[in-house]
């Protein structure tokens, strides 16, 4: 079975055709357009997103079925949310058009569940259960996998998301669009030792996370220290981030018994967590950066194996939303 996936959620418009072989789900084309026009901008301009999805599909879509050489899949699966709404509704309606045209069904998926299996992608996939960290633009998440569908939220942030500190923390510096790339670049050459900023713990939530307070905590640093280095504060900043969700997986393998961790998510790219989290004992599933960030493969990863479970949840009634919680 050959599913073509659509993901237009925020600003990457992107088409993946999947194949579930011997019980797994392989790759057999993978074709992600970054849409470049928000950097003036300094972030995501909405409206242009959804205009730049509806322009970019049909090409994006054309090269996905010619690079998995095919004129017709047997399944059509789009993001259904959460994201931006129009954009999400571009991708959503175009699924529905192809999948009514072709005749084949359609799947309506979660893009944190994309995000959140994305390692079962890879050829040494983990197992369930397993702990699975999803750090993105919109969401700081460890869930525990206990099986296809059914995720619990081990702990979360109560505030910002990860991808969204390093957005705001690029902007304080002047580093532009897209923030977590930028700092990440600039603090290659910073001292990740120069500033110790706090790893908050919410008042009686001491498993959480708080990104607003470290955020604030860099905004505090840089008017308070004028002649500070940018690529210090840049280093310092996403070393912090880094120990700090390294510590709450390992307080989430503690509170699990669970020792496989993965991780997904736009944030999950970032150089310094992966190496802070090789530096710990645990049996990770990394997939590659590409996969982190946003792409199709990963929607169609989770229509694929749903639809192999033969309980695809949702299909042409699927609306397009803003929010929605993984697992409901
Ligand atoms: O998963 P994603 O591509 O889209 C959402 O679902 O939100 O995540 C985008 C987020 C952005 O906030 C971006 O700054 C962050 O992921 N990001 C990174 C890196 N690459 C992307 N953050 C830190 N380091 C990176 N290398
Ligand atoms: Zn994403």
């Amino acid at each position: 079975m050959r599913v073509l996936a659509l993901e237009t959620s925020c600003d990457e418009t992107a088409a993946a055709v999947v194949e579930v072989r011997d019980a797994r789900v392989h790759v057999l084309a993978d074709v992600v357009h970054s849409q470049t026009l928000h950097a003036r901008f300094g972030g995501v301009v909405p409206e242009l997103a959804s205009r730049a999805h509806a322009e970019q599909l049909v090409p994006t879509v054309r090269a996905a079925l010619a690079a998995a050489g095919i004129d017709r899949p047997d399944a059509v699966a789009a993001t259904a949310g959460p994201g931006l709404i129009g954009a999400v509704l571009v991708g959503l309606s175009f699924a529905k058009a192809a999948a009514l045209g072709w005749g084949v069904p359609l799947v309506g998926v979660n893009h944190l569940e994309g995000h959140l299996l994305s390692a079962l992608l890879e050829p040494r996939a983990p197992a369930f259960p397993f702990l699975s960290l999803v750090v993105s633009g919109g969401h700081t998440t460890l869930y525990e996998a206990r099986g296809l569908g059914d995720y619990r939220v081990v702990c979360e942030t109560t505030d910002d998301a990860v991808g969204e500190a390093f957005d705001k923390v690029a902007r304080m510096l002047g580093l532009g669009y897209p923030g977590g790339p930028r700092v990440e670049e600039c603090a290659r050459s910073g001292d990740p030792r120069a500033i110790p900023f706090p790893m908050p713990r919410p008042a009686g939530r001491p498993i959480d996370l708080s990104f607003s307070g470290l955020k604030t905590a860099v905004r505090t640093w840089i008017e308070r220290h004028p002649e500070a280095k940018v690529e210090d504060i840049a280093a310092s900043f996403q070393d912090t981030v880094a120990r700090y969700l390294v510590d709450r997986v390992q307080q989430g393998v503690a509170a699990t018994g669970l020792r496989r961790v993965a991780i997904g998510g736009g944030a999950a790219a970032n150089t310094r967590l992966r190496e802070r989290l090789a530096e710990t004992d645990l049996d990770l599933y990394l997939p590659p950066r590409a996969r982190c960030t946003d792409n199709a493969a990963m929607i169609g990863n989770v229509a694929a194996l749903h639809l192999a479970a033969g309980r695809a949840p949702w299909g042409l009634e699927a609306t397009a939303r803003a929010r929605w919680e993984v697992g409901t």
